[in-house]
């Protein structure tokens, strides 16, 4: 092969310059025009329904109005419900979306289930001073049954259901008793926001973006007895992947203080804030429906509260978190995971714990 050198200050040399720049314009004004005809012709996406219950839903509204949840040209209507005594509160939500303006927001707020494509389900009775287990468990069972049967008559066929409310697996075991047409694959709960926190330990401990460190597990129940997992979790480094637990190296912090600080988290800010975490809350319930509906990245997994099928010997009818992909539309559990007898302990004891609040649950409905 021969190259030729030109000399930079020959008539030749000038011309080829001054050609390429005149190409280089064309190419880039050719680009725009075909942007500006594709804008033009961009037809709209069909709005999606989302139902969202309880005071919470003052935090994730913006979020969904923004396109958090489902992408930045998707157009929503939201439908709030919540009980008697919040609807002054809630007309003064309909008054600030109103004047926040979001170009996403297609249509007036109402409070319904009628049509809903996914249902965000944050309203519940908190536990107060002085009550048993059992009594919140009964008043959340009845709520959550009358509304499970408010969704089985008016939400679309194809609705997907996200549970907050506490106790969430079972509260949404009980929303799929009696929504029996909602497909059991369409009810979830939220360990998303453990799923994060977990991520947010990880990333804290080795001074590491949180966006670097991947595929924790939470397995189990929304409350102190989950289990979170970082036998499979990766962080990002600059030559690839390396196990958390090799960049942690130290086994003694992973399999004490990390657990029980992410077990403990939400009482830690109830405390701190004498509040639940609505913000955190909020936010880990946009990445749950956003994964689900739009997918998870190759690659990764996500945690979420999903029906069993008997996957890692979890008794098939809980709703446990398992690590899922979603692709789209459906989660998969994540299988063929290596379980040490240390994890097996945590799993089943969070195994059991459900199985029990399911009985409870049963005793509160006869
Ligand atoms: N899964 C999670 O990660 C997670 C995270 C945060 C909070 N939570 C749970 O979410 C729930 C809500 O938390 P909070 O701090 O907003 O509690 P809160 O007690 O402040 O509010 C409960 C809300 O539910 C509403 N509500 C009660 N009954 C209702 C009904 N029948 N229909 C519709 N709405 C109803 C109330 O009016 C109120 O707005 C609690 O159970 C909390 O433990 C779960």
């Amino acid at each position: 092969m021969e190259i030729m050198f030109i000399p930079w200050e020959s008539v030749e040399a000038k011309m080829l310059l001054q050609k390429c720049v005149v190409v280089l314009i064309c190419v880039s004004l050719f680009w725009k025009i075909i942007r500006y005809m594709c804008d033009l012709l961009k037809v709209e996406k069909e709005p999606i329904t989302i139902l969202i219950t309880g005071q919470i839903g003052y935090a994730l509204v913006p979020m969904i109005a923004r396109g958090a949840m489902l992408g930045p040209d998707q157009p929503v209507i939201l439908h709030m419900l919540d009980i008697e005594p919040a609807a002054e509160s809630l007309k003064g939500v309909k008054m600030e979306l109103v004047d926040a303006a979001f170009p996403l927001l297609k249509a007036d707020v109402v409070e319904a289930c009628k049509d809903v494509n996914i249902a965000v389900m944050v309203g519940g009775f908190p536990r107060k001073e002085g009550m048993e287990r059992k009594d919140v468990m009964s008043k959340n069972v009845s709520i959550y049954k009358a509304q499970a049967s408010a969704l089985e008559q008016h939400a679309a066929r194809d609705c997907k259901v996200l549970v907050v409310a506490n106790p969430a697996n079972t509260n949404a075991l009980i929303l799929k008793e009696y929504a029996p047409s909602i497909p059991e694959k369409n009810i979830t709960c939220l360990t998303r926001l453990d799923h994060n926190r977990a991520l947010g330990q990880i990333s804290e401990k080795l001074n590491v973006h949180v966006g670097d460190v991947k595929n924790v597990i939470i397995w189990g129940n929304h409350s102190s007895t989950q289990y979170p997992d970082v036998n499979h979790a990766t962080i990002a480094t600059g030559n690839g992947e390396t196990p958390v637990r090799q960049a942690v190296n130290d086994d003694n912090w992973l399999n004490n203080e990390f657990i029980s600080v992410v077990q403990q988290r939400g009482a830690a800010i109830i405390k701190a804030r004498k509040l639940s975490s609505a913000l955190s809350a909020a936010s880990s319930a946009c990445d749950h429906i956003r994964d689900w509906v739009l997918g998870t990245p190759k690659g990764t997994w996500v945690s979420m509260g999903v029906y069993s099928d008997g996957s890692y010997g979890i008794q098939s009818g809980l709703i446990y978190s398992f690590p899922v992909t979603c692709e789209k539309g459906e989660w998969k559990i994540v299988q063929g995971l290596k379980i040490d007898e240390f994890s097996r302990e945590k799993m089943d004891n969070t195994a059991q714990e459900l199985i029990e609040e399911k009985s409870l649950a049963k005793s509160c409905l006869t």
